[in-house]
């Protein structure tokens, strides 16, 4: 039905992301860990989000799964301690607005998948209510307010489809050299818990370096990229959640270009030669029982 209020309302798109690199360089005093990670957005996976103004300073969320939940969408609760809401409250406080908002989440990005659903529904409420309220912050302020929310979101604040992020995550380099890649993902039955995959890391200081994987992202061939991709997170959500050790089998028999678990997991992509592969490969993976499979691509 469409809305009858009188408040304007505003429409974002969340894309998800993959990692394409990630090394975990060391532990830090403050429990987080240096990264170097090269991250690129996935515009045809996305959440859908409606922001409409409230006169009262009220924050009100409603969660609606796109899919039904035996396909393997997790319910993602609205409450207070949700992404959307604790970025909503962010800017209320940091700008002094007395402006509310009434937000509807159309949730396709699976939780605790390593895609980068909450921090993306994070940065499009940031962006969004910046403008509903009028609250005139510039990039560098919210893009603060972002990295106070959680390591990934400045990365979807920002406009590259592609970019390094160092520091805990938090520290962007665009890079202009992204390319389109066709992707297949699978998320097995059990994600995993962020914090328990760093827990049980091992840091590689001297581990491959992210300027080969740059170096090889250069070449613009897909299969010199492929030799270089990496995930310090992988082996520990391995021992954790053994369905991610059974995808890495599954993607090894079926000759993709490259396959990697993306972010702290659990969920896995290949790197296919077309689409079709990946729409092929996608098919038997719902008929093996993956509880979510999707295809997407990467963007230049
Ligand atoms: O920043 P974010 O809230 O996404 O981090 C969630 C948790 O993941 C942190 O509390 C920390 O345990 C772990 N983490 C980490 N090092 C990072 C990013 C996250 O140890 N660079």
């Amino acid at each position: 039905m469409v809305s009858q209020s009188p408040w304007p309302a505003l429409i974002e798109q969340a894309p998800a992301k993959v990692n394409l690199f990630l090394r975990v360089v060391r532990k830090r005093a403050d429990g987080f860990h240096d990264l170097e990670t090269v991250m690129a957005k996935l515009p045809d996976l996305a959440d859908t989000l409606r922001f409409e103004l409230l006169p009262t300073g009220e924050l009100l969320l409603d969660v609606i799964p796109a899919y039904p939940t035996s396909l393997g969408t997790i319910p993602i609760p609205a409450t207070a301690d949700n992404l959307v809401i604790r970025a909503a409250a962010a800017l209320q406080t940091a700008s002094g607005c007395s402006l509310g908002a009434r937000i509807t989440l159309v949730k396709r990005i699976p939780a605790a998948a390593g895609l980068g659903g909450g921090s993306s529904d994070a940065a499009s409420t940031l962006r969004a209510l910046n403008r509903l309220w009028q609250t005139g912050f510039k990039d560098q302020q919210l893009a603060d307010l972002a990295a106070s929310l959680g390591s990934d979101v400045p990365f979807f604040l920002a406009k590259s489809a592609w970019a390094l992020c160092t520091g805990r995550g938090e520290i962007l380099t665009p890079l202009p050299r992204g390319q389109r890649l066709p992707l297949v993902l699978a998320r097995p039955s059990e994600g995993l818990s962020t914090p328990a995959v760093y827990r049980a890391c091992t840091p590689e200081p001297a581990g491959p370096s992210v300027e080969n994987f740059l170096r090889a992202c250069d070449s613009h061939r897909p299969g010199s990229m492929a030799h270089c991709l990496h995930n310090s997170l992988q082996p520990p959500a391995e021992r954790l959640n053994p369905q991610v050790g059974w995808l890495k089998q599954v993607f090894e028999r079926e000759g993709v270009i490259a396959h990697l678990m993306t972010g702290s997991g659990s969920a896995y992509f290949g790197i296919c030669h077309s689409l079709r592969q990946a729409c092929c490969i996608a098919g038997r993976l719902r008929n093996q029982g993956v509880s979510w499979v999707q295809v997407a691509s990467t963007t230049a």
